[in-house]
């Protein structure tokens, strides 16, 4: 579990196979070999490696969508209306060239190029882009759960998202909001709203289900009603998820010197992750609340659920007298193989994947009904993350105490709560989902 969680934001080697790479990778190209190979290898050789191999491949001067716009328009307009159109009409269509663009290209085309040569090219293109009429009404049907309109293509922004978006303006007047739309397994780049001061988006689940996340966290699934708050300079992406549409509406947030600066896409690793909700558990014992308030700090932070490890008996103020050497917290303590009886129902550890444990130090140790818990639940093979609050003890030795009693179990690091830093929480919470 830990290695799956380790991986989570993995960034994925891409795999150069066909024309529908990312921009600025090497096309590789094998049609004239494959096709002339024999009969014509000088031809074959020119085909593959210089034309695919190094003109298509200088996308950081242009890209594979404008060059299949620039070699459709071209053949097109030549009257060529082969198998090669019919490659590079499909090749349009992998690098981004949509359904409703190609349509407005080969009429525009028509006007120059001559109506007869428009006429071949859309008998080809319509049967191209046939998924696409699907897809539409797929739109449509997305539509009639919505108030707000779907808007038209987000061409505007397309080289900044996977898939398909669209795009609606709903107010531009005090506050700037948009419905924006995505298509099953549309997200956008990573991205980070910046600002001096204020600044950020608010978004608002409208319909479907969809995800965001921000980097070094979980993804948080999106459904309708669901407000997320992003602030400015954290860095993000959302959209659909894999198997539905989804649409939310965004909130500019006024501020000063706003600006956005987009990343890089979410790799299909990235976004397969996401997906893959890493169910948080926050187990704590609190004898006097301030473990239990750090507790809530995390579940808050990492959506876990709480669960309140309680004492069949609850410790009096008697009980924690430390300076009572006969008091039970000092006997409990003094007497390694001590496990004080936990009351109320057990947890039930299959359901989750990281579980915090956290607890007061207690003479620099964990007390002795974490053992307990430890001992009476099944651990193994989940994250387990120690934390703790203490009058200024650090965590360090009931940590290590705790990784040498239980060897079996895969402890992540530790953190003392109420005597860390913002940044250091974060940080830590991190380390749970995220690849080091
Ligand atoms: C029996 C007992 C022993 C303690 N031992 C230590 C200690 O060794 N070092 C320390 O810094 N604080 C110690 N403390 C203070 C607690 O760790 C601290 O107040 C903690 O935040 C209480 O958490 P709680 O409110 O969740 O119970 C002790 C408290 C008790 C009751």
């Amino acid at each position: 579990m830990k290695g799956l969680l380790k991986r989570f934001f993995l960034f994925s080697v891409f795999t150069i196979l066909t024309l529908n790479v990312m921009a600025q990778e090497k096309t590789v190209q094998t049609a004239g070999r494959d096709q002339l190979g024999e009969f014509a290898p000088k031809f074959a050789e020119l085909n593959d490696d210089i034309l695919f191999g190094e003109v298509w491949s200088r996308t950081d001067r242009l890209g594979l969508r404008d060059r299949s716009l620039v070699t459709i328009t071209s053949l097109i307009s030549q009257g060529i209306t082969d198998n090669s159109l019919i490659y590079h009409l499909q090749s349009a269509k992998k690098n981004g060239i949509t359904r409703t663009e190609i349509s407005e290209i080969i009429t525009h085309i028509a006007f120059y190029a001559g109506w007869p040569k428009a006429w071949a090219a859309f008998n080809l293109a319509k049967n191209i882009w046939t998924e696409d009429t699907a897809g539409n009404s797929a739109k449509e049907e997305f539509q009639k759960k919505m108030i707000f309109p779907v808007g038209e293509p987000n061409t505007a922004y397309a080289q900044y998202f996977t898939g398909n978006s669209y795009l609606a303006p709903i107010s531009q007047e005090q506050v700037n909001v948009s419905n924006v739309t995505f298509e099953p397994g549309c997200r956008n780049n990573w991205h980070i709203h910046k600002a001096t001061k204020g600044g950020g988006q608010m978004l608002i689940g409208v319909a479907g289900r969809g995800w965001y996340q921000e980097e070094g966290k979980p993804a948080q699934e999106i459904l309708p009603g669901t407000v997320i708050h992003i602030p400015a300079g954290v860095k993000h992406w959302h959209g659909a998820a894999s198997d539905s549409w989804f649409a939310h509406l965004a909130f500019e947030i006024a501020g000063e010197k706003t600006s956005n600066e987009w990343l890089e896409p979410v790799t299909d690793e990235q976004y397969t992750r996401a997906q893959e909700s890493v169910r948080t558990v926050v187990a704590y014992f609190s004898a006097t609340g301030t473990t239990a308030k750090a507790a809530e700090k995390i579940a808050k932070e990492t959506r876990g659920e709480l669960y309140e490890i309680t004492p069949a008996s609850a410790y009096t103020s008697e009980d924690l007298d430390w300076h009572d050497s006969k008091s039970r917290s000092s006997v409990e303590m003094n007497d390694p193989d001590s496990r004080p009886e936990i009351g109320g129902k057990k947890l039930d550890t299959e359901n989750y994947d990281v579980i915090f444990i956290g607890y007061p130090i207690w003479w620099g140790l964990a007390p002795r009904i974490i053992n307990t818990f430890i001992e009476s639940h099944d651990l193994k093979g989940k994250t387990v993350i120690p934390f703790a609050t203490s009058g200024g003890s650090s965590i360090g030795n009931s940590t290590e105490t705790l990784k040498k009693t239980y060897p079996e179990l895969e402890w992540e690091k530790g953190l003392l709560i109420n005597r860390s830093s913002e940044n250091e929480f974060r940080e830590w919470i991190s380390q749970a989902y995220i690849t080091e």
